[in-house]
């Protein structure tokens, strides 16, 4: 094998409409919206960082400049902070700030697709393999699926995604894997079906929301025509790509919540409340209460 070229970078799309929070949404983007004290994209930006990423691309759209800001240094807040001595609170900001150079913005500028969005992250990419994070997916886990995936690459190269098991009977929602061989940590993947019909499915390992791509992919992108819904799919160019390079699956075994969806996140919340020893109590005994008195006195 041909000497490897590292993972620096990562792309966040983050250009969706976020139509199923709507009228949150209206203003606010739902990348923007927290889970426990932090938008639902530090978490992936925090997973990307903790794997070794050097540099963070967002794709980004209309209403979405707050992103920008929320990585940008706030100078009046800092200082602020700085004359009334809030130590902790100057740590917090400092422990997320991203150092100059290290954030990069493009514009989506129509909503065409999840394909169309990584294709817009093409020149900031450039000519080199590059995870790819959808930040709705909160990846809850010590070392992170991200640096899971990269020790896994390391070994094989190629494109990597990442998977996890699903109900047999729920695997009709999601992207599915066909498993093959075993290799290194991981397997083989022998094909992709995109929500296959119920009884169908080739595996129970639904693809998660974590890529590694090699840059051939946005060739593809740039020629694949409208695919479900009208939009640009990421799995119809993936599919082309498997059939001139090897893709692997890892399968992150910690918890993942998919923030894009109302009850994937309250139950983010929940999970990273309940692990907050500063709040722990509090939560945990309102919860007792109200699954008490609602459900168990019917
Ligand atoms: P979703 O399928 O969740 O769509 O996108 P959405 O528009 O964000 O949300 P809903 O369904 O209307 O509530 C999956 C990921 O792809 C990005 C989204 O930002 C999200 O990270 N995306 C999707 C884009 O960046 N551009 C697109 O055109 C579509």
């Amino acid at each position: 094998m041909s000497e490897l070229k590292r993972v620096r970078k990562a792309v966040f799309p983050v250009a969706g409409l976020g139509t199923r929070f709507l009228p949150a949404t209206k203003a606010v983007p739902k990348e923007m919206l927290t889970v426990l004290d932090k938008p639902v994209i530090q978490y992936a930006v925090d997973e990307a960082r903790k794997a070794g990423i050097e540099h963070f691309i967002f794709v980004t759209g209309r209403n979405k400049a707050v992103i920008e800001d929320h990585f940008d240094l706030a100078y009046e807040l800092q200082d602020t902070l700085e004359k009334r001595d809030k130590k902790e609170a100057i740590e917090t900001l400092s422990q997320y700030q991203p150092r100059p150079g290290e954030t990069s913005f493009t514009r989506q500028q129509a909503p065409l697709g999840l394909g169309h969005a990584v294709w817009c992250a093409r020149e900031l990419v450039g000519d080199e393999p590059f995870a790819l994070l959808l930040p709705d997916m909160v990846m809850k886990d010590e070392k992170g699926c991200t640096s899971g995936m990269i020790d896994l690459y390391n070994q094989t190269g190629g494109n990597i995604i990442a998977t996890e098991e699903v109900a047999w009977e729920e695997t009709h929602q999601y992207g599915v894997i066909e498993k093959g061989e075993k290799v290194a940590s991981g397997f083989e993947v022998t094909g992709m079906v995109e929500k296959p019909a119920p009884g169908t499915a080739p595996s129970n390992l639904f693809i998660n929301g974590r890529y590694i791509l090699q840059p051939e992919i946005f060739d593809l992108l740039e020629k694949q025509k409208p695919g479900a819904g009208n939009e640009i799919q990421l799995t119809d160019a993936m599919l082309t790509l498997a059939k001139s390079q090897k893709f692997y699956g890892h399968v992150f075994e910690g918890e993942t919540f998919d923030c894009g969806s109302k009850a994937g996140f309250i139950r983010a919340n929940i999970a990273y409340a309940l692990d907050d020893p500063g709040i722990r109590g509090e939560v945990l005994s309102d919860l007792k209460k109200w699954v008490l008195s609602r459900f168990l006195s019917l």
